[in-house]
């Protein structure tokens, strides 16, 4: 049984690098993992406690809790703006982390994949995510989760998953997290 992987894109743009590191994620992922990019972001309404209750829970955000109920590991691929995690990925971590202690992210493996132009890779976005996605319940792989800085020209004109330093360490973060479940496989 493969081990699937949701993935969750903090870019909503047409041409994003990080969509293409996600689509790369799903291209090198080794066998028995599945990488499941997820397409339903942009319809998540923000977070709203006096929605979340049974039967009122907006699609878009069921649809999001079903989607991760039904992984085995979470992926989050993010830019970085103004030096943290984009709303679009804070709100589906708020989503995912309700009924408080009980949310489809408790104990699930999660890593954090960032690009930004900038030769930091959006460090700072990625160490906010990986932070919320504890906070939120997630086995967060500190030391798995990358940084991809400064490669922005090179995706320019060559896919991530053709470039070969990204795809073999992308297939590293999803091994890594099928690696987690280890136990749950054997
Ligand atoms: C950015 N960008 C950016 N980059 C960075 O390294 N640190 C930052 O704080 C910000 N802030 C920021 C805010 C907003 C609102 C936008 C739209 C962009 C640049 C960002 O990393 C760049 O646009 C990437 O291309 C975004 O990734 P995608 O869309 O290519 O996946």
């Amino acid at each position: 049984m493969s081990t699937k992987v949701l993935t969750l894109v903090g870019s909503l743009r047409g041409a994003s690098v990080n969509r293409k590191l996600a689509e790369a994620a799903a291209a090198v992922a080794p066998e028995g993992a599945e990488v499941i990019l997820y397409e339903g972001l942009a319809s998540v309404p923000f977070y709203n406690e006096d929605l979340d209750v049974e039967g009122q829970v907006p699609a878009a955000a069921a649809a999001l809790r079903e989607a991760a109920g039904e992984a085995d590991a979470v992926l989050f691929v993010t830019p970085e703006y103004n030096g943290t995690t984009p709303a679009v990925l804070t709100n589906a971590i708020d989503w995912l982390s309700r009924p408080f202690g009980a949310g489809a992210l408790k104990d699930m493996p999660a890593a954090v994949v960032s690009a930004s132009p900038s030769g930091f890779g959006a460090q700072w976005a990625n160490d906010n995510t990986r932070k919320a996605l504890g906070v939120a319940g997630a086995k967060v792989l500190e030391d798995v989760s990358i940084t991809v800085g400064g490669r922005f020209e090179v995706f320019a004109g060559t896919h991530p998953k053709d470039h070969a330093e990204t795809a073999t360490e992308l297939a590293g973060v999803v091994s890594a997290l099928a690696g987690a479940l280890e136990p749950a496989n054997a």
